[in-house]
């Protein structure tokens, strides 16, 4: 049995994979290890806690005595969690340095002690990159990270690289574009408008509108660190886009033409401070390894709109009955409108 064990597993992108990964390979035995913020829910793995090869661990990466001996057992880490949200790093950064970074390096330091550990995936993000005018960011590209939830990431990137580096770990960096996709906490813009729109309130679009990402599916996104754990070079970084570059304005069109909903319901709100306009990825160096995005994003568009539809028993009691959502929310949007 190979033993994997993915950081972060009860969030978004984290819970999508572990689903995947023990659905994909029946050697695997995955622990997920999570400290379950706000973000991370147990519900999000509701159909994996009981698979005999799937263990979950309540537990702060950046807490030795519990991260460090699960590192040190493992063949494979995919290190996942972290603070996630640019918005709440700009109400608060304290909690991205101590995870993103902190937490980061007491997995590294872990790392060094594991005796048969051959991958250590540090999830990073295209946003390092800061906002890219024209043309495509390439692995090599300098950081210009322009928030607080960038630039821990950017720390936590260099950092891990750094001990592959300096202590030959086996470690690969994953630089990915916005994910989407079902479980994805609904204070990100497409759950966020989505489940808004189907509650008939506002969806609060930022400045002009016209900023763009680059939306990866999460299953594509899955399929690539797959592949990387098993092609990858170790000290390289690999970018991961969908290459469906959207502004703001047109996704929120479309989410709404798909729910049948009124382009009223849009409200233009005081822009994020330091929003970057634009990211975009180079993708030729892990499509040279044989990935290429499967979802084309008006299917995985449509299926994500779907979802959200169809499982309000998930989204509902987050935003209706959790006092620390409305708290957010109403910081976040409350004097913005
Ligand atoms: P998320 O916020 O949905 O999930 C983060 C998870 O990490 C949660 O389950 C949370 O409980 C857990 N966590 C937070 N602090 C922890 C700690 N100290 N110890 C243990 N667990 C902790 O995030 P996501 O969108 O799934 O993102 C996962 C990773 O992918 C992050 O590293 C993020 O930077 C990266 N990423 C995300 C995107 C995206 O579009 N969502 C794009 C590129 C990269
Ligand atoms: P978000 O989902 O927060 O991801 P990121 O900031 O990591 O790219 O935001 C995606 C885009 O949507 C970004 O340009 C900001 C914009 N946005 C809004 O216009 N309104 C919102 O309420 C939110 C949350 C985001």
């Amino acid at each position: 049995m190979v033993n994997v064990l993915v950081t972060g597993g009860a969030g978004f992108i984290g819970s999508n994979f572990v689903r995947y990964a023990l659905g994909r390979h029946a050697d695997w035995r995955v622990t997920t290890l999570d400290k379950l913020t706000y973000a991370g829910r147990r519900e999000n793995l509701h159909d994996v806690m009981a698979d005999p090869r799937h263990t979950f661990v309540h537990g702060d990466i950046a807490d030795a005595p519990v991260s460090g001996p699960l590192v040190e057992q493992a063949n494979i880490v995919v290190h996942f969690a972290a603070e996630t949200h640019v918005d709440r790093s700009i109400q608060s950064a304290g909690e991205f340095i101590r995870t993103d970074v902190e937490g980061t390096f007491v997995l590294l330091e872990a790392a060094r002690r594991a005796k048969a550990l051959r991958r250590f995936v540090q999830i990073s993000t295209d946003e390092v990159y800061g906002s890219v005018a024209t043309g495509a960011s390439v692995e090599t590209d300098e950081l210009r990270p322009r928030n607080p939830y960038s630039a821990s990431k950017a720390g936590a990137d260099r950092l891990a690289y750094s001990y592959w580096a300096t202590y030959d770990l086996p470690v690969i960096v994953t630089r990915a574009s916005n994910n989407y996709g079902p479980y994805q906490f609904p204070e990100k813009v497409i759950p966020l408008f989505v489940t808004n729109a189907i509650e008939n309130i506002p969806v609060p679009l930022y400045g002009d509108g016209r900023n763009i990402r680059d939306w990866l599916h999460v299953d594509d996104h899955c399929r690539a660190i797959d592949l990387l754990i098993e092609r990858a070079t170790s000290g390289e970084v690999y970018n991961i886009g969908g290459g469906n570059e959207v502004m703001n304005i047109d996704l929120t069109h479309r989410i709404l033409e798909t729910l049948d909903k009124p382009r009223s319901l849009i409200t233009p709100v005081a822009d994020r401070p330091g929003h970057d306009r634009r990211y975009c990825l180079d993708t030729a160096k892990l499509r040279a390894l044989g990935w290429a995005p499967q979802v084309r994003f008006e299917d995985g568009l449509r299926d994500a709109v779907a979802w959200y539809s169809a499982n309000e028993w998930w989204w509902r009691p987050i935003k209706e009955k959790d006092p620390a959502f409305r708290a957010y929310y109403e910081a976040q949007y409350g004097r913005r409108g």
